[in-house]
């Protein structure tokens, strides 16, 4: 009940623009440096460097959601390009994520797509993985429709499937082949278009882990859920699933110690790897994830 109540709290902080855009003037605060690597490009390039030296790959995102003035989806995009230029001179293994609202998905959609097809190029002449976030269910369809515009020029990119959604299943079988990133789902979607018990989201995540993997499709799992993890591990081994095909995917400042025990098993592990001003939205559904991050926010206040 009580944890209901505090991810519900924390997930409608997580949209309070108010907030988010005083946010971006404080520098990182509430103990949001636990789980954002900084605010620069020089910073997160320090974070990733050492993160790659402890046999972990990445995915870096450059923050920021719900975009409303062409001129920040604008400034994005140039950073989005300027991440990836620095992620090649560095030698640094990493893939780039993006949320679209952050390059005007809200604005105009073709909009969005041209943003998108300046920073595919830059990723293209690097050959630098694109993977596209996925968003709440009002965003669905147009991020599946970019994609799709994005894979006639580009193949290494994909985008995310949420378990909780009623239709996942089918678009994982429509998306056979591509590289999918697959989660439980980590925004509030009414009951007509998400499934709402965790049991049943949670045999769901496994079930569509297991056809994408069937298909001989290259599949992300993201989850700290050590326990899907195990069946995952138990069902590749059964079913003769090379260790290539599939990688485990965590976020920056969750469970490092389990991160790292992955990767000296031999499993890829990437960590999704979150830098920029706009940290407020991020940190909030990390808080409304799992109440007992909140005591990172509790320390922070009282920190300097
Ligand atoms: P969940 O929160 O269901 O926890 C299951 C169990 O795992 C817990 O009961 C506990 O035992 C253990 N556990 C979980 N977290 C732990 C921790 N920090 N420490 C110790 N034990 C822990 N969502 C989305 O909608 N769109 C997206 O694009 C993405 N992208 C994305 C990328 C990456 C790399 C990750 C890891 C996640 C996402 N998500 C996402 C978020 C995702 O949908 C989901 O909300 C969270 O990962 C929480 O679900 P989990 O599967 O991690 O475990």
């Amino acid at each position: 009940m009580l944890e209901k109540m505090s991810k519900k709290f924390f997930l409608s902080l997580s949209k309070n623009r108010l907030i988010s855009s005083g946010a971006k003037k404080w520098g990182l605060k509430l103990g949001a440096s636990q789980v954002v690597a900084g605010v620069t490009i020089d910073e997160v390039i320090n974070v990733l460097t050492e993160l790659n030296k402890e046999g972990l790959h990445c995915t870096v995102d450059h923050l920021g959601e719900y975009v409303q003035e062409r001129e920040e989806a604008i400034n994005s995009k140039d950073m989005c390009k300027k991440t990836i230029e620095a992620i090649a001179q560095h030698n640094i293994s990493s893939h780039l994520s993006i949320k679209l609202t952050q390059l005007g998905l809200d604005i105009d959609r073709d909009f969005c797509l041209a943003n998108m097809k300046e920073i595919v190029e830059v990723a293209k002449k690097h050959q630098i993985f694109i993977r596209l976030d996925m968003e709440d269910f009002a965003r669905y369809e147009k991020t599946l429709y970019i994609l799709e515009e994005l894979r006639k020029d580009y193949d290494k990119i994909g985008t995310v499937i949420q378990a909780y959604l009623h239709r996942a299943s089918e678009d994982v079988k429509s998306l056979a082949g591509v590289n999918l990133r697959l989660v439980k789902g980590a925004y509030k979607e009414a009951p007509n278009v998400a499934i709402q018990e965790k049991n049943k989201i949670d045999e769901n995540y496994f079930e569509l882990i297991k056809l994408h993997l069937l298909s001989g499709s290259y599949t992300a799992i993201a989850s700290h859920d050590h326990q899907i993890i195990d069946k995952v591990k138990e069902f590749a081994k059964e079913n003769k699933i090379s260790n290539k095909q599939f990688e485990f995917q965590m976020l920056y400042g969750m469970r490092q110690e389990l991160q790292k025990k992955l990767a000296k098993e031999g499993y890829t592990m990437r960590v999704y790897v979150p830098f920029g001003r706009d940290w407020y939205g991020y940190f909030m559904r990390r808080l409304a994830e799992r109440p007992q991050n909140v005591k990172w926010a509790m320390k922070g206040l009282f920190s300097k």
